[in-house]
């Protein structure tokens, strides 16, 4: 039976969401959750749609199986493959989508010109491009696919060189003055903010849908009464590939 103390489950396919439920915890401390990496199977960003979606649902069973109350599907790209489905399958459960902050960045000036950064899944599928065309006469919105991003932030490579030369030739056809906005598509992302932030300058706003995905998983469950304000706040983490527990551990708690 679901109840108040029923985990929020967490899902992504890898490290990603951990950005996700850094946001969730800092907004409801006192939930208990329970987060599951599908590292094993990262990256999904360069899978065809079809194995997305079949590995979400699977991944999605496995959480609904541990009792959630609510699953977060932490990750842009199997948003965008699989979650209309699921809702489908599991109308009982809210499950909380992700999807790049484009609105805020097209609404924070006067014709912004913003890049959003995601997978090449999340670009190409049509969720996103009703999102686009949406915006796309009030911001000159630039659609820059980032896979290596993913790799780095799944191998804890964010502080390094390859790094810095991976951001240089990913921005290599654009000109930094010129962009105002970064839109960070990719729950992987904001585990790379500051080193974006520092190599685009700080003329350069940065947004990320995590924080949205929060307040709704807590508008959702408020309005069941499944809100645990009382609780203790235990977070567990399970990934497909075990050796990938304790980096997200570390990524969970890194200031
Ligand atoms: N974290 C995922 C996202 O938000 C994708 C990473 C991957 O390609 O596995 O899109």
């Amino acid at each position: 039976m679901i109840t108040k103390e029923s985990p929020i489950a967490v899902f992504d396919s890898g490290m990603g969401g951990v950005s996700v439920l850094r946001q969730l915890y800092k907004l409801m401390p006192n939930e208990n959750y329970f987060y599951f990496g599908d590292s094993k199977n990262a990256p999904y960003g360069e899978k065809t749609t079809e194995e997305i979606k079949a590995l979400t649902i699977e991944n999605v069973k496995y959480l609904v199986s541990k009792n959630a109350k609510a699953v977060v599907i932490a990750c842009n790209t199997a948003t965008a493959a699989a979650a209309k489905e699921l809702r489908e399958i599991y109308k009982d459960i809210s499950i909380i989508g992700l999807e790049p902050a484009l609105k805020p960045a097209a609404l924070s000036k006067e014709h912004p010109t913003i890049v959003v950064l995601a997978t090449e899944l999340t670009l190409r599928e049509q969720k996103y491009e009703i999102l686009h065309d949406r915006f796309k006469e009030t911001a000159n919105v630039i659609k820059l696919p980032a896979p290596e991003l993913v790799r780095l932030v799944e191998e804890d490579k964010v502080d390094t060189e390859e790094m810095d030369a991976y951001l240089k030739r990913l921005f290599s056809g654009l000109e930094k003055e010129k962009i105002d906005c970064v839109v960070l598509g990719c729950t992987h992302f904001p585990f790379a903010k500051r080193k974006i932030s520092q190599f685009l300058g700080s003329h350069v706003q940065v947004f990320n849908g995590a924080e949205g995905a929060a307040r709704q998983t807590r508008r959702l469950l408020e309005a069941k009464n499944l809100l645990n304000e009382n609780g203790e706040g235990k977070i567990i983490f399970e990934n497909s590939d075990e050796t990938k527990i304790p980096l997200s551990k570390t990524l969970f708690y890194r200031k």
